[in-house]
């Protein structure tokens, strides 16, 4: 796709959580992003897509703090990221469920998820382990056990219960399907959903492009560093050029 062709359509009316603006992001003398920009109203799911190398990681990590612009800037509600560590921007609601999971696996479910509120201040965490056993069953049941020994889709939910213990306003998720059985794949689908439901604005990252597409309102996406297409899920579900290099052509 040629980048020169973006669409400068912005998104529908509403409140603008997060505004990424024109970031260029490099690791060493790799030029990992060149020049993204992105919004996120409240409420919405929205979805990069983009093959592997795209810079979707890099983007989220970029938003968390952990990889810094060169230039560009990122406003979260209304307040410029710049300089702000990783740890501070958790505190202003922005959290996020890793590529490849990153739990811990010697320590258990339970302080794997007492862990995703290391920076909270209020350390009243009951409500917190009831909302994230009750959307992962699962994990009430294993809450004992050492993360480790969870199956790959058990894993999944016990990144994404952590996650959701910082209390994030926006849930940042990086392939939260990847690796997992197809039974796996829809009911984590289904939770993102419900999580959404719930109040919380979430930003996926994910190469199952159609299952990501149905769920989000909107979609962007990223080809080597660049934000080459910006639309409504529903329509990136129906564009011929996104169905053939992303959705498998079906
Ligand atoms: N730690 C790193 N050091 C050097 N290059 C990196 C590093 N992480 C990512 N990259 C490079 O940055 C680009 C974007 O990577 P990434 O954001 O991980 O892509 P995606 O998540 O879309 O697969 C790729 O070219 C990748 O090789
Ligand atoms: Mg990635």
């Amino acid at each position: 796709m040629d980048p020169n062709t973006v669409p400068s359509q912005s998104p529908a009316n509403g409140e603008v959580v997060l505004d990424v603006q024109d970031i260029h992001v490099y690791y060493g003398q790799v030029h990992a992003l060149k020049g993204v920009s992105l919004q996120i109203m409240r409420n919405e799911i929205v979805t990069l897509i983009g093959a592997n190398g795209a810079g979707k990681s890099t983007t989220l990590s970029a938003i968390s703090g952990l990889a810094k612009p060169r230039t560009g800037r990122i406003v979260y509600e209304g307040r410029d990221l710049s300089g702000v560590p990783a740890y501070d921007v958790v505190k202003l609601g922005l959290s996020q469920s890793p590529e490849g999971r990153r739990i811990f696996p010697r320590m258990s479910v339970k302080e794997n998820l007492e862990m995703g509120a290391f920076s909270r201040s209020n350390k009243d965490l009951g409500a917190d382990f009831e909302r994230v056993y009750h959307l992962f069953p699962v994990l009430s049941e294993r809450k004992s056990q050492p993360g480790g020994t969870l199956s790959g889709g058990e894993q999944q939910m016990l990144a994404m219960g952590r996650a959701l213990m910082a209390r994030p306003k926006l849930l940042m998720l990086d392939e939260p399907s990847m690796g997992l059985a197809p039974m796996f794949v829809e009911k984590i689908f289904d939770i993102i959903k419900e999580i959404n439901s719930q109040g919380t604005t979430i930003l996926l990252v994910e190469q199952n492009a159609n299952v990501a597409l149905e769920v989000s309102n909107r979609g962007y996406v990223i080809e080597t560093g660049q934000v080459v297409l910006a639309d409504k899920a529903s329509e990136l579900l129906k564009n011929p050029q996104v169905q053939e290099a992303y959705l498998g052509g079906a």
